[in-house]
């Protein structure tokens, strides 16, 4: 008798802990062997040992399960509850103040970015999600971007006339047209085939995500720019996320500080990883811009600033400069 109440009583909480468990479908565009690929895989396990199995993250890479831009309105309509979208996609949600991270040549370095990201002026910035029904848990860092083509990248004149493809955001598109080139916005899994069959002629994008996408066998020429910055916010559905036990996500937000503390720290190493994946590979060839070529980018882009101050707000813009140093005025 005592055993059969025993039995019971186990089978009720198996019963009961496989259908209170909860499922987070947690989407992205990018290949698993990338710094966000890993890092979602990394909190997806986080979460389901810190909630003790309550919780199962389900992570689909490789726009498995959507698009760039319907990823964004699949997390607003509750179909996924977490994503972890490049920051120039709050700019088409109408959250301008992000395009802030697209302006060329922002930042020197990751500390530089930190101060900003792990700071009050980024914490600031996720909190504006709210209206949208978003809630910002953090920023994942992935590196700066480079730009690839067919013939060589040193001056800007080797800039003009080609076709790059970009990810939706005006400030990019400034940036392309301040060199002379052609933007092209197009979804990040659309882009192999577009440089593949000439739809596009180049490209810009941190070396892992180049890389992992093998951009690097359809491309003759990287030129490692370093010109601007490639980064996430991992954002959840906030009438999901509020409406979790306050046990449950206290763990989650415990395993999202550590997946973001491990995200941060490979970031660079994948993409120096990379790097050596593209040189190996021997089918694009790299070229490190000379000090002066890099100042002569910098310089053709420095008027991207001005003109697209306004859309970003001179509020936001002052904190980064205050944050980084730069100042286009001076070059
Ligand atoms: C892109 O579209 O180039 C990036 O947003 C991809 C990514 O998520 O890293």
């Amino acid at each position: 008798m005592k055993l059969k109440t025993i039995l019971a009583a186990a089978l009720l909480a198996i019963g009961l802990s496989a259908s209170a468990q909860t499922v987070i479908k947690f989407s992205h565009v990018v290949a698993a062997d990338t710094p966000k690929g890993k890092a979602s895989e990394f909190f997806a396990k986080k979460a389901n040992e810190l909630t003790k199995g309550k919780v199962k993250v389900e992570v689909y890479a490789n726009s498995a399960l959507y698009k760039d831009k319907e990823e964004m309105e699949a997390l607003q309509i509750g179909s996924v509850q977490m994503l972890a979208p490049s920051l120039a996609k709050f700019g088409p949600l109408g959250v301008k103040e992000f395009e802030a991270f697209d302006f060329p040549f922002m930042f020197d370095d990751t500390a530089e970015l930190h101060t900003i990201t792990q700071g009050p002026v980024g914490a600031a910035m996720l909190a504006k999600l709210e209206p949208k029904g978003i809630k910002g848990l953090a920023y994942w860092d992935n590196g700066f971007k480079s730009f690839s083509a067919n013939t060589p990248m040193k001056m800007p004149a080797d800039y003009k006339g080609k076709k790059f493809r970009i990810q939706s955001s005006k400030v990019l598109e400034e940036q392309i047209r301040s060199i002379g080139g052609i933007a092209q916005v197009m979804a990040f899994s659309e882009v192999y085939q577009a440089l593949q069959t000439g739809v596009v002629d180049g490209t810009e994008n941190p070396i892992s995500n180049f890389y992992t996408q093998k951009m690097h066998e359809v491309q003759k020429h990287l030129s490692i720019t370093n010109h601007g910055y490639l980064g996430y916010a991992v954002i959840v559905n906030k009438k999901f996320w509020d409406a979790l036990p306050a046990d449950v996500r206290g763990q989650l937000e415990q395993a999202m500080k550590e997946a973001t503390v491990y995200a941060n720290k490979i970031a660079q190493e994948e993409n120096d990883l990379s790097l050596a994946g593209v040189k190996k590979s021997g089918k694009t060839t790299v070229y490190e811009p000379t000090k002066e070529e890099r100042l002569a980018l910098k310089k053709a882009m420095a008027p991207v600033h001005i003109k697209m101050a306004d859309r970003v707000g001179k509020e936001t813009l002052q904190e980064f400069y205050k944050a980084t140093g730069f100042d286009p005025a001076k070059l």
